[in-house]
């Protein structure tokens, strides 16, 4: 049998193989605590399960729901961005309903790059921009994210060809898997940059509202130009403990909107719309959760930078985000930790080259795991040293 040539370049989804190493252990025997995948364990507020309880309930929801999204949940999505960021949408050209902005960042190489086009990537960064440009047989550039940087990247550093040649670059803060925020300016320059060279930004936002300390991190729409030269992914998957739920969006530049709008129509139909309405209900209802949550993973984030330090290992201190982000010790790579930590350990960790070369050298450690395991999980990490 021949399968496509793209296959042969397309590498394993990196939680599919933590998924598989974490059934092996287990069948072992092995009491493996993952803080691998960012995939909060409280449960989605109660007002928007009963939602979906309610909409489900209702046969109208059962048919096919509309390509373009309720127009109902992308008003909201506009309200939202006006109340929270200040940024002005229109709810029918502006904004797209995605089934998770995964979907979306993984069907925008094919909305706006052809075939032979390069696009640029951060890196680290969240795997699925590097694979969706290989789905769409576009060349994906890693655009380095360094330490030195603060994890942003140096955009005078991009040289003029690449910069000329590139028709997109996909790029996220707070940031995953280094959990930086955007300093200020950063996205003015960003702005300008893209203008001068034309190329579409996505911005990529799901952690907008995790922050810790008092940080209040912005919307890439805010800044003067933004929607003349790209959109924004968000998702209701961090926010609100949504993640099983597959409901995010893009918003931003009507042209890629409706473009990637274009390609979904040829692929899905939509997302059911009782999840839209749970959508809204997340979005419009009793908003504590956001507060309890920053709680929760301030918490765990003090937790984990109290034991790195002990251990030994070096680490900034998150401002947002749900990852922290630790240099391995001298003489491993990050492959080779995170397999010592999980046959010694029996804990997961995400090696830091999985987000792309310039991850060479982390790991990433979840907060996504209950106050008791994850203090355990160190404990056995201190062990394993
Ligand atoms: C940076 C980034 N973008 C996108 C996503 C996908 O989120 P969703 O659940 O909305 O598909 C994630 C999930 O971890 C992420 O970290």
């Amino acid at each position: 049998m021949k399968l496509a040539r793209r296959i042969d370049n397309l590498p394993p989804y990196l939680f599919a193989e933590i998924d598989k190493k974490v059934v092996e252990k287990r069948a072992q025997g092995v009491d493996v605590i993952s803080l691998g995948i960012g995939d909060p364990v409280e449960p989605t507020p109660q007002n928007i399960i009963d939602k979906l309880c309610e909409q489900a309930n209702n046969p109208a929801n059962h048919r096919y729901p509309s390509y373009s999204g309720l127009p109902a949940f992308r008003q909201a999505i506009a309200k939202w961005y006006k109340e929270r960021f200040g940024v002005d949408l229109d709810p029918v050209t502006e904004v797209l309903p995605l089934i998770g902005s995964k979907e979306g960042l993984a069907h925008i190489d094919l909305a706006v790059l052809d075939p032979g086009d390069t696009t640029l990537i951060a890196d680290p960064g969240y795997p699925n921009y590097n694979t969706g440009a290989i789905l769409a047989g576009v060349n994906p550039v890693h655009v380095p994210l360094l330490e030195e940087n603060d994890f942003l990247p140096d955009l005078e550093g991009i040289d003029v060809k690449t910069a000329r040649d590139a028709k997109m670059f996909l790029l996220n803060y707070p940031n995953n898997p280094t959990s930086a925020i955007a300093t200020d300016g950063f996205f003015n320059d960003l702005i300008a940059w893209a203008g001068n060279n034309q190329v579409i930004i996505g911005h990529d936002n799901p952690y907008s509202e995790i922050t810790f300390d008092g940080y209040v991190a912005p919307s890439f729409l805010q800044y003067p130009g933004a929607k003349d030269v790209g959109v924004e992914f968000h998702s209701l998957s961090k926010t609100y403990n949504m993640t099983g739920w597959r409901i995010g969006w893009v918003c931003g530049n009507a042209q890629v909107v409706e473009a990637l709008g274009r390609v979904k129509t040829h692929i899905d139909s939509g997302i059911f719309n009782a999840i839209q309405y749970a959508g809204i209900e997340a979005l419009e209802g009793p908003q504590d959760i956001i507060q309890d949550m920053r709680e929760i993973y301030t918490r765990r984030r003090n937790t984990v930078m109290e034991a790195l330090d002990k251990i030994g290992l070096k680490a900034r201190k998150p401002k947002a985000t749900i990852y922290v982000w630790a240099r391995v010790p001298e003489g491993y790579s990050s492959a080779s930790f995170a397999t010592h930590v999980l046959d010694t350990a029996g804990v997961i960790v995400s090696p830091g080259n999985a987000y792309g070369p310039s991850g060479e050298g982390f790991i990433r450690i979840c907060l996504s795991v209950k106050d008791d395991r994850l203090a355990e999980a160190l404990e056995r990490i201190k062990d394993s040293l």
